[in-house]
Protein backbone atom coordinates (compact mmCIF):
# COMPACT_ATOMS: atom_id res chain seq x y z
CA UNK A 1 0.00 0.00 0.00
CA UNK A 2 1.64 3.37 -0.88
CA UNK A 3 1.88 6.20 1.67
CA UNK A 4 -1.25 8.05 1.25
CA UNK A 5 -3.72 5.14 0.46
CA UNK A 6 -2.77 3.55 4.56
CA UNK A 7 -5.66 4.74 6.40
CA UNK A 8 -4.95 6.56 9.72
CA UNK A 9 -4.00 4.81 12.77
CA UNK A 10 -6.09 6.93 14.97
CA UNK A 11 -9.89 7.87 14.21
CA UNK A 12 -10.57 11.62 13.91
CA UNK A 13 -12.89 11.77 16.75
CA UNK A 14 -9.96 10.17 18.93
CA UNK A 15 -6.94 12.71 17.36
CA UNK A 16 -9.16 15.34 17.84
CA UNK A 17 -9.75 14.77 21.58
CA UNK A 18 -9.11 16.64 24.69
CA UNK A 19 -7.66 14.77 27.15
CA UNK A 20 -8.95 14.80 30.96
CA UNK A 21 -6.05 17.14 32.99
CA UNK A 22 -6.78 16.16 36.08
CA UNK A 23 -5.53 18.27 38.99
CA UNK A 24 -2.25 18.39 40.60
CA UNK A 25 -1.23 15.81 43.03
CA UNK A 26 0.47 16.52 46.48
CA UNK A 27 3.79 14.60 45.22
CA UNK A 28 3.76 16.72 42.13
CA UNK A 29 3.03 20.19 43.73
CA UNK A 30 6.62 18.66 46.59
CA UNK A 31 8.59 17.62 43.88
CA UNK A 32 8.43 21.04 42.22
CA UNK A 33 8.49 23.65 44.83
CA UNK A 34 8.67 21.73 47.71
CA UNK A 35 6.98 24.46 49.84
CA UNK A 36 6.36 24.61 53.67
CA UNK A 37 2.99 22.72 53.96
CA UNK A 38 0.47 21.78 50.96
CA UNK A 39 -3.50 22.44 50.85
CA UNK A 40 -5.03 20.69 48.51
CA UNK A 41 -8.26 22.53 47.32
CA UNK A 42 -8.22 21.90 43.35
CA UNK A 43 -10.28 18.42 42.93
CA UNK A 44 -13.43 18.55 44.82
CA UNK A 45 -12.19 15.87 46.75
CA UNK A 46 -13.33 15.71 51.08
CA UNK A 47 -10.25 16.96 53.28
CA UNK A 48 -11.54 15.20 56.61
CA UNK A 49 -10.39 11.92 54.49
CA UNK A 50 -12.97 9.30 55.06
CA UNK A 51 -15.17 7.08 57.42
CA UNK A 52 -12.68 5.60 60.58
CA UNK A 53 -14.87 2.22 59.47
CA UNK A 54 -13.62 2.00 55.87
CA UNK A 55 -10.47 0.63 57.19
CA UNK A 56 -10.88 -2.43 58.89
CA UNK A 57 -13.78 -3.45 56.32
CA UNK A 58 -11.19 -3.02 53.48
CA UNK A 59 -8.72 -4.90 55.55
CA UNK A 60 -11.20 -7.82 56.32
CA UNK A 61 -12.34 -7.70 52.47
CA UNK A 62 -8.48 -8.36 51.50
CA UNK A 63 -9.06 -12.03 52.84
CA UNK A 64 -11.09 -11.85 49.33
CA UNK A 65 -8.74 -10.30 46.91
CA UNK A 66 -7.79 -13.36 44.93
CA UNK A 67 -11.61 -13.74 43.77
CA UNK A 68 -13.05 -11.88 41.30
CA UNK A 69 -15.31 -8.90 42.84
CA UNK A 70 -19.03 -9.37 43.18
CA UNK A 71 -20.23 -8.21 39.58
CA UNK A 72 -23.54 -6.44 40.43
CA UNK A 73 -22.40 -5.71 44.38
CA UNK A 74 -25.21 -7.38 45.91
CA UNK A 75 -24.40 -5.83 49.36
CA UNK A 76 -24.10 -2.53 48.45
CA UNK A 77 -26.28 -2.64 45.70
CA UNK A 78 -28.99 -3.55 48.59
CA UNK A 79 -28.06 -0.47 51.00
CA UNK A 80 -28.18 2.37 48.26
CA UNK A 81 -31.61 0.22 46.94
CA UNK A 82 -32.70 1.06 50.60
CA UNK A 83 -31.90 4.00 51.45
CA UNK A 84 -33.12 5.40 48.32
CA UNK A 85 -36.54 3.52 48.04
CA UNK A 86 -35.26 2.05 44.65
CA UNK A 87 -35.49 -1.58 43.91
CA UNK A 88 -32.24 -3.50 43.95
CA UNK A 89 -32.62 -4.24 39.99
CA UNK A 90 -32.56 -0.58 39.24
CA UNK A 91 -29.42 0.41 40.74
CA UNK A 92 -25.91 -0.09 39.01
CA UNK A 93 -22.40 0.61 40.82
CA UNK A 94 -19.01 1.36 38.83
CA UNK A 95 -15.96 2.63 39.21
CA UNK A 96 -16.46 6.41 40.10
CA UNK A 97 -19.27 7.52 38.19
CA UNK A 98 -17.17 8.49 35.22
CA UNK A 99 -17.43 5.18 34.42
CA UNK A 100 -21.01 5.08 34.11
CA UNK A 101 -20.42 8.42 31.38
CA UNK A 102 -18.48 5.76 29.77
CA UNK A 103 -21.05 3.23 29.74
CA UNK A 104 -24.00 5.73 28.81
CA UNK A 105 -21.82 6.59 25.94
CA UNK A 106 -21.08 2.85 24.53
CA UNK A 107 -24.67 2.36 25.29
CA UNK A 108 -27.10 4.37 24.07
CA UNK A 109 -25.43 6.11 21.08
CA UNK A 110 -26.68 5.42 17.23
CA UNK A 111 -24.52 6.67 14.59
CA UNK A 112 -25.41 10.63 13.69
CA UNK A 113 -27.19 11.60 17.29
CA UNK A 114 -26.42 14.23 19.48
CA UNK A 115 -25.86 15.06 22.85
CA UNK A 116 -26.99 18.36 24.65
CA UNK A 117 -24.92 19.84 27.76
CA UNK A 118 -24.00 23.01 28.99
CA UNK A 119 -20.26 25.10 27.22
CA UNK A 120 -18.90 25.01 31.04
CA UNK A 121 -19.44 21.64 33.03
CA UNK A 122 -18.02 18.42 33.88
CA UNK A 123 -15.14 17.95 31.18
CA UNK A 124 -15.36 14.30 31.74
CA UNK A 125 -18.58 13.99 29.92
CA UNK A 126 -16.92 15.46 26.92
CA UNK A 127 -14.56 12.80 26.86
CA UNK A 128 -16.59 9.97 27.02
CA UNK A 129 -19.26 11.65 24.41
CA UNK A 130 -16.09 12.34 22.08
CA UNK A 131 -14.66 8.79 22.43
CA UNK A 132 -17.82 7.48 21.15
CA UNK A 133 -17.84 10.20 18.00
CA UNK A 134 -20.72 12.02 19.20
CA UNK A 135 -21.52 15.14 18.45
CA UNK A 136 -21.97 17.40 21.29
CA UNK A 137 -23.82 20.64 21.57
CA UNK A 138 -22.35 23.10 24.22
CA UNK A 139 -24.85 25.44 25.30
CA UNK A 140 -23.38 28.52 26.90
CA UNK A 141 -24.17 29.29 30.18
CA UNK A 142 -26.74 32.17 31.34
CA UNK A 143 -25.27 35.52 32.26
CA UNK A 144 -26.06 33.82 36.26
CA UNK A 145 -23.35 30.69 35.58
CA UNK A 146 -26.33 28.96 35.25
CA UNK A 147 -27.56 25.90 33.05
CA UNK A 148 -29.01 27.57 30.34
CA UNK A 149 -32.61 25.15 30.40
CA UNK A 150 -34.59 27.35 27.69
CA UNK A 151 -31.94 27.09 25.25
CA UNK A 152 -31.51 23.44 26.07
CA UNK A 153 -34.90 22.74 24.97
CA UNK A 154 -33.96 24.52 21.64
CA UNK A 155 -31.30 23.08 20.78
CA UNK A 156 -33.18 19.31 20.81
CA UNK A 157 -33.53 18.17 17.70
CA UNK A 158 -34.65 14.32 16.13
CA UNK A 159 -31.27 13.13 16.08
CA UNK A 160 -30.63 14.39 20.10
CA UNK A 161 -30.22 11.12 22.45
CA UNK A 162 -29.15 12.09 25.35
CA UNK A 163 -28.81 15.84 27.64
CA UNK A 164 -26.18 16.10 30.50
CA UNK A 165 -26.83 18.08 33.72
CA UNK A 166 -24.63 17.80 36.16
CA UNK A 167 -26.69 18.93 39.19
CA UNK A 168 -25.15 20.88 41.06
CA UNK A 169 -23.34 21.95 38.67
CA UNK A 170 -19.18 21.28 38.45
CA UNK A 171 -17.00 23.56 38.46
CA UNK A 172 -19.72 26.49 39.33
CA UNK A 173 -21.29 25.18 41.97
CA UNK A 174 -24.46 26.84 40.31
CA UNK A 175 -27.92 24.61 39.93
CA UNK A 176 -31.09 24.58 38.17
CA UNK A 177 -33.74 24.55 40.88
CA UNK A 178 -37.41 23.09 40.58
CA UNK A 179 -39.29 24.75 38.64
CA UNK A 180 -36.64 25.07 35.95
CA UNK A 181 -35.77 21.23 36.37
CA UNK A 182 -39.81 20.56 36.00
CA UNK A 183 -40.19 22.83 32.63
CA UNK A 184 -37.30 21.32 31.44
CA UNK A 185 -38.63 18.00 31.81
CA UNK A 186 -42.11 18.77 30.79
CA UNK A 187 -40.21 19.82 27.25
CA UNK A 188 -38.06 16.68 26.96
CA UNK A 189 -39.07 14.02 24.70
CA UNK A 190 -39.71 10.70 26.22
CA UNK A 191 -36.80 8.65 23.65
CA UNK A 192 -34.37 11.19 25.02
CA UNK A 193 -32.28 10.31 28.10
CA UNK A 194 -31.47 12.46 30.76
CA UNK A 195 -28.52 12.13 33.00
CA UNK A 196 -29.43 13.37 36.13
CA UNK A 197 -25.50 14.25 37.35
CA UNK A 198 -25.98 14.39 41.29
CA UNK A 199 -22.13 14.34 42.29
CA UNK A 200 -22.70 16.68 45.02
CA UNK A 201 -26.31 15.47 46.18
CA UNK A 202 -25.28 15.24 49.67
CA UNK A 203 -24.15 19.01 49.82
CA UNK A 204 -27.26 20.16 48.13
CA UNK A 205 -30.03 17.85 49.47
CA UNK A 206 -31.52 20.17 51.73
CA UNK A 207 -31.48 23.01 49.62
CA UNK A 208 -34.94 23.93 49.21
CA UNK A 209 -35.49 24.49 45.58
CA UNK A 210 -33.16 22.11 44.84
CA UNK A 211 -34.61 19.11 42.62
CA UNK A 212 -33.70 15.71 43.61
CA UNK A 213 -34.68 13.81 40.32
CA UNK A 214 -35.06 10.42 42.01
CA UNK A 215 -38.57 12.00 43.60
CA UNK A 216 -39.67 12.49 39.98
CA UNK A 217 -41.62 9.50 38.20
CA UNK A 218 -39.61 10.12 34.81
CA UNK A 219 -38.34 7.19 32.91
CA UNK A 220 -36.27 8.53 30.69
CA UNK A 221 -33.56 10.07 33.73
CA UNK A 222 -30.83 7.93 35.13
CA UNK A 223 -29.29 9.44 38.79
CA UNK A 224 -25.25 9.48 39.40
CA UNK A 225 -24.29 9.84 42.58
CA UNK A 226 -20.86 8.91 43.78
CA UNK A 227 -18.54 8.13 46.91
CA UNK A 228 -15.97 10.10 45.67
CA UNK A 229 -17.17 13.82 47.22
CA UNK A 230 -18.90 13.95 50.41
CA UNK A 231 -17.60 10.09 51.42
CA UNK A 232 -14.17 10.91 51.10
CA UNK A 233 -13.31 7.61 48.94
CA UNK A 234 -12.28 9.18 45.15
CA UNK A 235 -9.27 6.55 45.35
CA UNK A 236 -11.68 3.88 45.48
CA UNK A 237 -13.41 4.59 42.36
CA UNK A 238 -16.66 3.87 43.64
CA UNK A 239 -20.50 5.67 41.90
CA UNK A 240 -23.71 4.65 41.45
CA UNK A 241 -26.19 5.13 38.78
CA UNK A 242 -30.33 4.45 39.47
CA UNK A 243 -32.50 3.88 36.69
CA UNK A 244 -35.59 2.00 35.00
CA UNK A 245 -34.51 -1.78 35.13
CA UNK A 246 -34.72 -1.48 31.44
CA UNK A 247 -31.70 1.08 31.52
CA UNK A 248 -29.89 -0.78 34.14
CA UNK A 249 -30.47 -3.80 32.50
CA UNK A 250 -28.78 -2.74 29.20
CA UNK A 251 -25.93 -0.51 30.99
CA UNK A 252 -25.45 -4.24 33.00
CA UNK A 253 -24.28 -5.46 28.99
CA UNK A 254 -21.58 -3.22 28.61
CA UNK A 255 -20.11 -2.41 31.90
CA UNK A 256 -16.62 -4.11 32.92
CA UNK A 257 -17.66 -6.94 34.05
CA UNK A 258 -16.00 -6.75 37.24
CA UNK A 259 -16.09 -3.33 38.41
CA UNK A 260 -15.99 -2.07 41.07
CA UNK A 261 -12.91 -3.37 43.00
CA UNK A 262 -13.73 -5.82 46.00
CA UNK A 263 -11.96 -3.29 47.90
CA UNK A 264 -13.86 -0.57 46.55
CA UNK A 265 -17.01 -2.48 47.61
CA UNK A 266 -16.05 -2.65 51.01
CA UNK A 267 -15.23 0.80 51.36
CA UNK A 268 -18.27 2.20 50.40
CA UNK A 269 -20.69 -0.29 52.10
CA UNK A 270 -18.89 0.98 54.96
CA UNK A 271 -18.52 4.61 54.21
CA UNK A 272 -22.82 4.51 53.41
CA UNK A 273 -23.30 3.45 56.74
CA UNK A 274 -21.79 6.32 58.72
CA UNK A 275 -23.90 8.78 58.76
CA UNK A 276 -22.01 10.87 61.46
CA UNK A 277 -19.30 11.15 59.02
CA UNK A 278 -21.45 12.46 56.36
CA UNK A 279 -22.80 15.23 58.73
CA UNK A 280 -19.62 16.30 59.65
CA UNK A 281 -18.11 16.62 56.43
CA UNK A 282 -21.11 18.66 55.29
CA UNK A 283 -20.99 20.85 58.04
CA UNK A 284 -17.46 21.05 57.40
CA UNK A 285 -18.45 22.55 53.71
CA UNK A 286 -20.71 24.72 55.21
CA UNK A 287 -19.38 26.37 57.46
CA UNK A 288 -16.15 26.71 55.05
CA UNK A 289 -18.08 28.25 52.15
CA UNK A 290 -19.67 31.20 54.64
CA UNK A 291 -16.03 31.43 55.83
CA UNK A 292 -15.09 31.82 52.09
CA UNK A 293 -17.65 34.06 51.22
CA UNK A 294 -16.76 36.92 53.59
CA UNK A 295 -13.19 36.78 52.88
CA UNK A 296 -13.89 36.99 49.22
CA UNK A 297 -16.15 39.99 49.77
CA UNK A 298 -13.63 41.53 52.22
CA UNK A 299 -10.93 41.21 48.88
CA UNK A 300 -13.53 42.14 46.88
CA UNK A 301 -13.47 39.16 44.98
CA UNK A 302 -16.32 38.21 42.76
CA UNK A 303 -17.56 34.76 43.37
CA UNK A 304 -20.72 32.29 42.87
CA UNK A 305 -22.49 31.06 45.71
CA UNK A 306 -22.67 27.44 45.54
CA UNK A 307 -24.17 24.36 46.47
CA UNK A 308 -21.81 21.91 46.21
CA UNK A 309 -18.40 21.75 48.01
CA UNK A 310 -16.26 24.17 46.36
CA UNK A 311 -16.47 27.99 45.60
CA UNK A 312 -16.04 29.42 41.70
CA UNK A 313 -13.89 32.89 42.11
CA UNK A 314 -13.88 35.26 38.88
CA UNK A 315 -11.01 37.41 38.34
CA UNK A 316 -10.51 39.91 35.66
CA UNK A 317 -8.81 38.26 32.92
CA UNK A 318 -7.20 34.89 32.00
CA UNK A 319 -3.55 36.40 32.68
CA UNK A 320 -4.64 37.65 36.21
CA UNK A 321 -5.98 33.77 36.93
CA UNK A 322 -3.02 31.53 35.87
CA UNK A 323 -1.18 34.33 37.68
CA UNK A 324 -2.94 33.60 40.74
CA UNK A 325 -3.24 29.86 40.68
CA UNK A 326 0.88 29.72 40.08
CA UNK A 327 1.64 31.92 42.82
CA UNK A 328 -0.61 30.32 44.79
CA UNK A 329 0.99 27.20 43.75
CA UNK A 330 4.43 27.95 44.88
CA UNK A 331 2.99 28.86 48.62
CA UNK A 332 1.41 25.11 48.46
CA UNK A 333 -1.88 26.04 47.85
CA UNK A 334 -3.63 23.62 45.00
CA UNK A 335 -6.07 25.30 43.21
CA UNK A 336 -8.10 24.76 39.73
CA UNK A 337 -8.16 26.86 37.00
CA UNK A 338 -11.05 26.00 35.06
CA UNK A 339 -10.24 26.80 31.51
CA UNK A 340 -10.40 23.32 30.39
CA UNK A 341 -14.31 23.79 31.36
CA UNK A 342 -14.21 26.90 29.27
CA UNK A 343 -14.08 29.62 32.01
CA UNK A 344 -10.52 30.84 31.65
CA UNK A 345 -10.69 33.43 34.17
CA UNK A 346 -12.42 31.60 36.56
CA UNK A 347 -11.08 29.31 39.49
CA UNK A 348 -12.27 26.86 41.76
CA UNK A 349 -11.50 26.40 45.13
CA UNK A 350 -12.47 23.21 47.12
CA UNK A 351 -13.95 23.86 50.33
CA UNK A 352 -10.80 22.50 53.05
CA UNK A 353 -10.62 22.12 56.68
CA UNK A 354 -9.93 25.29 58.88
CA UNK A 355 -6.35 24.91 58.66
CA UNK A 356 -6.23 24.55 55.15
CA UNK A 357 -8.60 27.69 54.78
CA UNK A 358 -6.15 29.69 56.92
CA UNK A 359 -3.46 28.40 54.47
CA UNK A 360 -5.32 29.89 51.77
CA UNK A 361 -6.24 32.92 52.51
CA UNK A 362 -2.74 33.85 54.13
CA UNK A 363 -1.17 32.63 50.76
CA UNK A 364 -3.56 34.91 49.01
CA UNK A 365 -3.09 38.09 50.95
CA UNK A 366 0.60 37.35 50.07
CA UNK A 367 0.09 36.92 47.04
CA UNK A 368 -2.44 39.26 45.84
CA UNK A 369 0.14 42.04 47.78
C1 LIG B 1 -20.24 16.52 38.18
C2 LIG B 1 -19.27 15.39 38.31
N1 LIG B 1 -19.62 14.19 37.87
C3 LIG B 1 -18.81 13.12 37.97
C4 LIG B 1 -17.55 13.27 38.52
C5 LIG B 1 -16.67 12.05 38.55
O1 LIG B 1 -16.75 11.44 39.77
P1 LIG B 1 -16.23 9.97 40.02
O2 LIG B 1 -15.04 10.11 40.90
O3 LIG B 1 -17.37 9.25 40.67
O4 LIG B 1 -15.88 9.36 38.70
C6 LIG B 1 -17.12 14.49 38.99
C7 LIG B 1 -15.77 14.64 39.55
O5 LIG B 1 -15.19 15.67 39.62
C8 LIG B 1 -18.01 15.58 38.88
O6 LIG B 1 -17.65 16.79 39.29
Amino acid sequence: MSENQKKPLVPKNIEQLNRYIAGKTIAEVKEAYNPERISKLASNENRLGCSAKVEPAVLEAMSEIQDYPDPIARKLRKVIAQKNKVKESEVILASGSESLLSMLCRTFFLNKQNAITAEATFVGFFVQAGVRGVQLKRIPLTKDYKFDVKAIVNAIDDQTKMIYLANPNNPTGTYINKKEYEWLMEKVPKDVLVIADEAYYEFAEDVEDYPKALEYDHENVIVLRTFSKAYGLAGFRVGYGIASEEIINNLLKTKLTFEPTTLGQAAALAAYQDEDFLKRSIELVNKGKERLYKFLDEQNVEYKRSISNSVMMILSSEEEAIDFTQKMLEEGVILRRINAFGLPKCIRITIGTSEEMDHFEESFKKVIK
